[in-house]
């Protein structure tokens, strides 16, 4: 199935890609967009353990998911090929990892964190660039943290997760300059402290509540918000 041009015509054209999408936020995303009728690639390294994700794909036949570990960029490559003829109206980044620090640093743990959470992110947004331009809405959610605020980290604790997500707001604003509101439209977004596998049982939100609040700021997005750094409802967030 080749998509091309969906605009302004209905919400059911848009093609959303999403990473991360076996769990958590991510299955949340797919599975809000596909009740809603979208079409959506979803990525995840594991697609055989799956098993929700592949329950609504089940239920929902515009849903194709796509083995991607985000780090593996000649994956990243073959994968925007396959989709080469695809208008992407929103690129959904979500997949991140939160690691912790035992009793010292340690740079292997350190730079996957920063290669999950910053670089990778970063590389598949640049290999999905041409379909992203095609859409007419555009838009590119790079799911980041409150925890990279630097002038929000007064706590102490996930340093590694803190200096990546900052290091993805840093590449995101400076993505964004090279683009008007109107070629590409690229945010952070904080979910809010949500109940997933990295959030834990006591977060404040459900999966469901962050992402009603999520989808609403990204179907909101204006210009004013292009390049900035939002919490989930769609306030700016302090870098
Ligand atoms: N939950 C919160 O309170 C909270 C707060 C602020 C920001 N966030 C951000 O929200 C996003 C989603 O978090 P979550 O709470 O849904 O976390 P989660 O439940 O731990 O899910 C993380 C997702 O990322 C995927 N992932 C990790 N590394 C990957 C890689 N190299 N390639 C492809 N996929 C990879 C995981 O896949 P596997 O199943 O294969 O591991 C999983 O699908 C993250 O960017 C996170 O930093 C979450």
């Amino acid at each position: 199935m080749i998509l091309i041009g969906s605009n302004a015509q209905g919400l059911a054209m848009y093609t959303i890609l999403i990473t991360g999408a076996n769990r958590g936020l991510g299955l949340g995303f797919v599975r809000h967009y596909a009740e809603q009728g979208m079409t959506i690639i979803a990525t995840c390294r594991e697609p055989d353990k799956a098993t929700e994700l592949q329950a609504l794909a089940e239920q929902f036949s515009h849903i194709a998911i796509e083995a991607l570990d985000i780090c593996d960029y000649a994956a990243v490559i073959r994968l925007s090929e396959k989709y080469a003829d695809y208008c992407i109206d929103i690129l959904i980044n979500n997949a991140g990892i939160l690691v912790s620090v035992n009793t010292a640093y340690d740079a292997e743990t350190w730079l996957k964190s920063l290669e999950t959470n910053a670089v990778a992110p970063m590389i598949l947004t640049q290999a999905f660039l041409p379909q992203v331009k095609r859409s007419a809405i555009h838009k590119v959610v790079f799911i980041s943290s409150s925890y990279g605020s630097i002038e929000l980290a007064t706590a102490e604790g996930s340093i590694y997760y803190r200096s990546a997500k900052a290091a993805l707001n840093m590449a995101v604003r400076r993505f964004a300059l090279d683009y008007t509101y109107l070629e590409i439209t690229a945010v952070c977004l904080c979910p809010g402290w949500v109940r997933t596998d990295m959030g834990g049982v006591n977060a404040e939100l459900s999966v469901d509540d962050s992402i009603a609040a999520m989808v609403t700021t990204i179907a909101g997005l204006e210009s004013e918000h292009h390049g900035q750094f939002l919490n989930q409802y769609g306030d700016f967030v302090p870098w």
